[in-house]
């Protein structure tokens, strides 16, 4: 494994880092203070021939589609497309991933020499390593030996949302902005994202699914799938606390159109975990019977649709209210974490994780609503909240289509 030998960072108080393409990061004071304009972290000598790549290939800018030209690019799904796919993942993925690997080295000393943080570093070393040495793909058969190995990597990458919470819980102490640590996380977080689903999208293009295109449901139901999650995360709550709500569901139930599941799953999960766990908790003293229902009303248009969800769960006190969008905020405490409690994280992505719930000590690092924000606003969405202080409170998550209109997300 690669491994950082010698590190000059010093830590301390930072504004804020601009995370761009450059070969160095932009680093504004008085963290330029304390970072030299050539990053000092040196990897070990037989890899400063990996560091150098990784160097040089950040400076590359990187190209993002539409959803909608990819959706409509991948319709005719032949081994010329397929082939042309692959060669754009070989070249893209690993510009995408050195930024992330540029944007963690800068990171200041305590935190990326952070063993949880570290670990993350170094899985995406290994993954631009990986793909940095893949011959130039020239045949169908080089595809098939790629995809196997996007695979792969999409596997080793399952725990990186796990690890980046448990990483920052232990080490955010050194970084005194919070914008920074937002925005370090925003970018990750969604850059992996992005990641995940164009090497989903072709893992995808050669299984013939019906209703699909790659990772494009054609006849995707928000309805369906709010009810399916809601089951889930009744399951999750059953087991945390003997009892849960009802999740009724309202609105345009009948409404389908083409999207991409995966990442409405994750967000759907942590909104309802939210609203679940308020419920019992302000109505604990009642039985199960007597708890008021989650509601979630769909509203779909040719733009757009909204997702409302709304509880009775006592509302978000206002002494915490400023604070429920920082990462790892929470008000769990530790001792409230079950060992082997449920994580949604694990699955994120891989529909082999995402049926059911996966057992890791993830729970309550307060990822929940930072992240599910970050990945509705990656998504050309937002997310907010109205909260209504000892009744209970009412969320928003609008989405865009995928439509022709250049207003559809760029993965
Ligand atoms: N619907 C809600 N009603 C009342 N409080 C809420 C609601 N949604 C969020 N909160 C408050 O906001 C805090 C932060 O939420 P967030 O989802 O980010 O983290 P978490 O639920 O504590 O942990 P995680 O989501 O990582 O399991 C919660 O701990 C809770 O106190
Ligand atoms: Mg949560």
């Amino acid at each position: 494994m690669l491994n950082i030998i010698s590190c000059s960072l010093r830590s301390g108080g930072c504004k804020s880092v601009a995370f761009n393409s450059q070969r160095n990061l932009s680093i504004s004071a008085p963290y330029g203070a304390v970072i030299s304009e050539k990053r000092q972290l040196t990897l070990r000598s037989n890899n400063t021939s990996i560091q150098s790549a990784i160097e040089k290939t950040a400076t590359e800018k990187s190209s993002r589609w539409t959803a909608y030209s990819v959706l409509n690019s991948s319709k005719a799904s032949s081994e010329r497309h397929i082939l042309g796919r692959a060669k754009y993942l070989q070249k893209e993925l690993p510009v995408r991933i050195a930024h992330r690997i540029v944007a963690m080295q800068g990171l200041p000393y305590n935190v990326v020499n952070n063993q949880t943080i570290f670990k993350v570093l170094e899985m995406y070393i290994t993954a631009f390593e990986r793909l940095y040495k893949f011959k130039p793909i020239k045949t169908i058969e080089d595809e098939q030996v790629f995809s196997v190995m996007l695979r792969d990597l999409l596997d080793q990458g399952r725990e990186v949302v796990s690890l980046l919470a448990e990483g920052f819980s232990e080490c955010r102490k050194y970084i005194l902005a919070e914008d920074t640590i937002c925005q370090f996380l925003d970018r990750t977080l969604t850059s992996r994202l992005a990641i995940r689903i164009l090497c989903e999208h072709h893992v995808a293009l050669r299984q013939d699914k019906l209703n699909h295109v790659g990772i494009f449901k054609l006849n995707f139901s928000p309805a369906k799938l709010i009810r399916d999650k809601g089951e889930l995360v009744r399951k999750i709550c059953d087991d945390k606390f003997g009892m849960s709500p009802q999740v009724v569901v309202e609105g345009h139930i009948d409404s389908e159109f083409v999207y991409v599941a995966p990442p409405l799953d994750y967000i759907l999960v942590e909104l309802l975990k939210n609203a679940l766990r308020a419920t019992v908790e302000f109505h604990m003293e009642k039985g199960h019977d007597q708890l008021p229902p989650v509601r979630v009303t769909v509203s779909v248009n040719n733009t757009d649709f909204i997702i409302r969800i709304s509880d009775h769960g006592g509302g978000i006190p206002h002494k915490i209210c400023k604070r429920i969008w920082e990462y790892n905020f929470s008000t769990e405490t530790p001792q409230d974490r079950r060992p082997q409690t449920v994580s949604l994280f694990g699955g994120m992505m891989d529909p082999r994780g995402s049926g059911g719930p996966s057992s890791t000590k993830m729970h309550g690092y307060g990822f929940g609503l930072p992240m599910s924000r970050a990945y509705a606003e990656f998504l050309g969405g937002s997310l907010t909240m109205e909260t209504m202080q000892g009744l209970g409170t009412d969320v928003y998550l609008r989405l865009k289509r995928i439509t022709e209109d250049d207003e559809s997300f760029r993965i």
